[in-house]
């Protein structure tokens, strides 16, 4: 089951940046370093065109440096992309930025010509805590909840850096596009989507049976167990033993052992994950592709 937003909101954000996009010289698109295909917006591509466009995989405190690396070259791969690595809450490497976007753009800069960028992304990738290092102060922030948020806002922050950059985050909000069912698991599992349809346990199920099989190790070691369970369902029953999740009769609470598996990968207690390499998502879209 895969997640929907509001029905013809893709349309709608579709035209709002269209018509700013005139108005930018360069695109920082940023995603989530653990999920860098489910956190990305096709549209990003679509709208940018011909114009450079730097990816910072955010959040890379919180990614496997080895998968994150994966994604660096599949990236770098791409026309006019420069890939980068980043955890914007890091002052001194984010504030690097805005040299990349001038050696990109050489032909600009200065205060005459100074350069447009736009910065786009979904929700909870990390755009405002950027947009706030960058600027050196905590700007305020559009509401991005699915509740709370229906329409596509036009609200936007623009600060100057440096006298040369005018940098401006998304008109609007740009909710992400999802085809493949796994995605929309990803996303939930992350906490890139916190409100979504899909049931608390299922996003936990989904999780152990990825961390069974590509982090066997770090399960063992976190929840103390002597051997990795081989299901996910198996993993949930070890954490709620562990921890006492039990409901009367002795029952394990599923409930309780999934919050605190969602909750260990989220604040880093598992260590460094990523959640989708290039070479799955590659096998993942033929499958799509193919009507399976
Ligand atoms: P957005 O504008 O794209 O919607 O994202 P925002 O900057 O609000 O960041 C969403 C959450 O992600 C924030 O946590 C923020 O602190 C966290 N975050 C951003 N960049 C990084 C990073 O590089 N590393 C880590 N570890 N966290 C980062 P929050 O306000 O606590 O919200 P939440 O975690 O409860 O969603």
């Amino acid at each position: 089951m895969a997640v929907q937003w509001y029905p013809g909101h893709m349309n709608k954000a579709r035209k709002i940046i269209r018509s700013s996009m005139k108005e930018v010289d360069l695109v920082i698109e940023v995603m989530d370093a653990r999920i860098p295909f489910s956190s990305e917006n096709p549209l990003v591509k679509e709208l940018r065109q011909h114009r450079p466009c730097i990816k910072i995989l955010n959040k890379e405190d919180l990614a496997d440096p080895e998968v994150t690396r994966l994604w660096l070259g599949h990236f770098e791969k791409e026309k006019g992309v420069k890939a980068q690595a980043l955890s914007v809450l890091e002052k001194a490497k984010t504030k690097r930025l805005p040299d990349l976007c001038r050696k990109l753009l050489p032909e600009r800069g200065g205060a005459v010509k100074s350069i447009r960028v736009m910065i786009m992304g979904i929700p909870n990738v990390g755009k405002s805590t950027l947009i706030n290092t960058l600027a050196g102060k905590t700007l305020a922030k559009v509401g991005d909840e699915p509740a709370v948020t229906k329409h596509v806002s036009s609200a936007q922050q623009r600060i100057i850096l440096d006298g040369d950059i005018a940098l401006s985050d998304t008109p609007g909000i740009l909710w992400p596009k999802i085809e493949n069912e796994n995605s929309s698991y990803r996303l939930a599992v992350t906490g890139a989507i916190k409100n979504t349809a899909i049931d608390f346990e299922d996003i936990a199920l989904f999780a152990a049976e990825y961390l069974v099989d590509a982090y066997e190790d770090r399960v063992v070691e976190r929840y103390k167990l002597k051997q990795c369970p081989t299901t996910d369902i198996g993993l949930l029953e070890e954490i709620g033993r562990k921890r006492g999740c039990l409901r009367p009769g002795g029952v394990i609470d599923l409930q309780r052992a999934s919050e605190i598996l969602i909750h260990d990968i989220r604040s880093g207690a598992l260590g460094r994950l990523s959640f989708e390499t290039p070479e799955m998502i590659a096998a993942e879209t033929a499958v799509v592709e193919g009507g399976e």
